[in-house]
């Protein structure tokens, strides 16, 4: 296959849900598919049992297993599917972030009782400002939950999408019968013990006034359906895929993950609709996934979970060409050539060591420290890809110096960890504290732990009062520094040297905001 066919048949994507939503079970049941696992319960195995240990040691644990569910590859329809995971956690941290970072596409998974909850708003909101087009599985129809009507309603105001129904719910937990099919025009009938992939029964039906849906689903949920799909064809624009591509309408599917019921249907459309690898903004230039010239960028590190060997592995998504085993390519920040031995590529749970992959793919690099998130691999292009930004912490802690004798280790073990994107540090201008920041609270303890185990070194945090961190920026440099030194206890510079207002309040915040109105306030470094 040429490397042009072979790039035009990769869809990268990344599930994004609130915990226990279903994510697992439904890239289980991709998987299954996919026929890149052959029993239920292969990905279910890896995750983590809620237990009475310590969330701490949850994440640690999940630090050791995540490298071998980062990514999962399968093939469908001729498509290569990459799914990449992006760690759900209570308490995730900013590498959930990072991974949408790497994705063409986006499918959001919501709990039919639940609703659309915090942590997928947030992520979404990644999506929406990327513009990566998003998908919608609402999943657990199998159990009461809230009216189809209303879940669109609360998708489009919190999650801020154009959502266009493709499949619509006959009746809901007990009653539920199966899904229309908009998008093909087909009845899919639920069967509840479908669990290990049977097919559905699936019936072309292209006409809702079909006396038949009657005698399929009883009068009273055909006439209900007769009615809400005359409604959502009213209310809801027409389906256009170009749409979706621009990230302006988000189609909607329902379905039941645990029964593997109307997954295949979101499969099915999904390798229809989803975008191929896209072309990446780098500083310099656009760059297009099929050209000759290989390029990729580090979106995410995995250190080893033995102290004793500090290697890591750096999963290099490829933005361009063909990436080769043995071959020298530019470290662009560090200006100068490496290769790579055993590059692993992930099919389902297993690694392997590839020759070759192409632009869309993720490859697993062996690192002894040499890359940072971010970092851009290239033939010998000085490129810089842009989009791989930090996000602004909402947890802070100031680090204090445990041990006087090993301050050395204190600031490598920091240095380190900040490089793989475990959190950010801040450094405040007037008295040079260092600040910690994090999205989620339990990275505190995550880096103590391995600041102590893997650097001999010993932390102590000291709280302090700050409400947000933002990167901020004005045209004007006399209004830059106006501000910085008007506002000198509250500001600061990030591992870049980058300005930061550190706000302790929201109320601060905004009182900075309005008296000066020609700094901007970034929630990303990426400006
Ligand atoms: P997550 O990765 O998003 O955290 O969710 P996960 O797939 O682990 O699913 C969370 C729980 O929801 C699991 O139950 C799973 O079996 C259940 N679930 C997933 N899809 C459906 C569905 O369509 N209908 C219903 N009724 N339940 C569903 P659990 O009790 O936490 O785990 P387990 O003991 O079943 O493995």
């Amino acid at each position: 296959m040429s490397q042009k066919t072979e790039i035009a048949r990769r869809r990268t994507f990344g599930i994004v849900a609130h915990p226990d939503a279903g994510k697992t079970t439904l890239t289980e049941k991709l998987l299954l598919f996919g026929g890149a696992i052959q029993v239920a319960g292969a990905v279910k195995s890896n995750k983590i049992k809620k237990t009475t240990t310590s969330d701490f040691m949850e994440i640690e644990r999940q630090r050791g297993i995540s490298v071998a569910t980062s990514v999962m590859a399968f093939d469908y329809a001729d498509k290569k599917i990459n799914i990449l995971d992006t760690p759900g956690h209570k308490d995730f941290a900013e590498d959930t972030y990072r991974t949408l970072t790497a994705v063409d596409s986006v499918i959001v998974v919501i709990d039919v009782a639940k609703g659309v909850e915090e942590q997928t708003e947030k992520l979404v909101e990644v999506c929406r400002m990327r513009r990566t087009p998003v998908i919608v599985f609402v999943n657990k129809l199998d159990r009461p939950g809230k009216e189809a009507f209303d879940l669109i309603d609360e998708i489009e105001q919190k999650l801020h999408l154009n959502a266009r129904p493709l499949s619509w719910p006959i009746g809901m937990g007990d009653r539920f019968q199966g899904v229309y099919n908009l998008f093909e025009e087909k009845l899919v009938l639920f069967r509840p013990d479908n669990k290990q992939g049977r097919p559905e029964e699936v019936i072309e039906f292209n006409d809702l006034a079909d006396p038949q849906l009657d005698s399929l689903v009883g009068e009273d949920a055909a006439e209900e359906l007769r009615g809400e799909v005359e409604m959502i064809n009213e209310v809801y624009p027409d389906f256009a895929r170009q749409d979706y591509l621009d990230g302006e309408i988000s189609p909607v599917f329902f379905g039941s993950a645990v029964n593997n019921f109307g997954v295949k249907e979101l499969l099915d459309c999904f390798v229809q609709i989803a975008p191929p690898p896209r072309p990446r903004p780098a500083e310099e230039r656009q760059v297009e996934p099929n050209e000759d010239q290989f390029s990729g960028f580090v979106f995410k590190i995995h250190a080893n979970m033995d102290p004793r060997h500090r290697d890591r592995i750096a999963f290099l998504r490829i933005c361009s060409g063909t990436f080769e085993r043995n071959t020298n390519y530019l470290h662009v920040r560090q200006g100068r050539k490496l290769k790579f031995a055993n590059p692993t590529s992930f099919m389902a749970a297993k690694k392997e060591v590839v020759d070759e992959a192409f632009a869309g793919d993720v490859v697993g690099l062996y690192d002894s420290g040499n890359f940072k998130i971010g970092d851009t691999l290239t033939e010998g292009e000085e490129l810089h890809f842009k989009g791989v930004p930090s996000f602004s912490p909402e947890q802070f802690r100031r680090v204090i110096n445990g041990d006087p004798l090993k301050s050395k280790q204190l600031a490598k073990g920091i240095d380190q960890l900040m490089d793989e994107g475990v959190a950010q540090l801040f450094t405040r201008t007037v008295d040079n504290a260092q600040i910690i920041g994090t999205v989620g609270a339990l990275q505190f303890d995550v880096i103590q732990y391995r600041l102590e185990h893997e650097y001999g070194a010993k932390v102590i945090y000291e709280p302090i009062n700050l409400h947000k961190a933002l990167w901020v920026t004005s045209e004007d440099p006399a209004a830059m520094r106006a501000f910085l030194e008007r506002r000198r206890q509250h500001v600061g510079v990030d591992k870049s040297g980058r300005n930061v207002y550190l706000a302790e309040s929201a109320w601060t915040l905004q009182m900075a905001k309005d008296n000066h109105p020609e700094i901007e306030f970034h929630s990303t470094s990426e400006l």
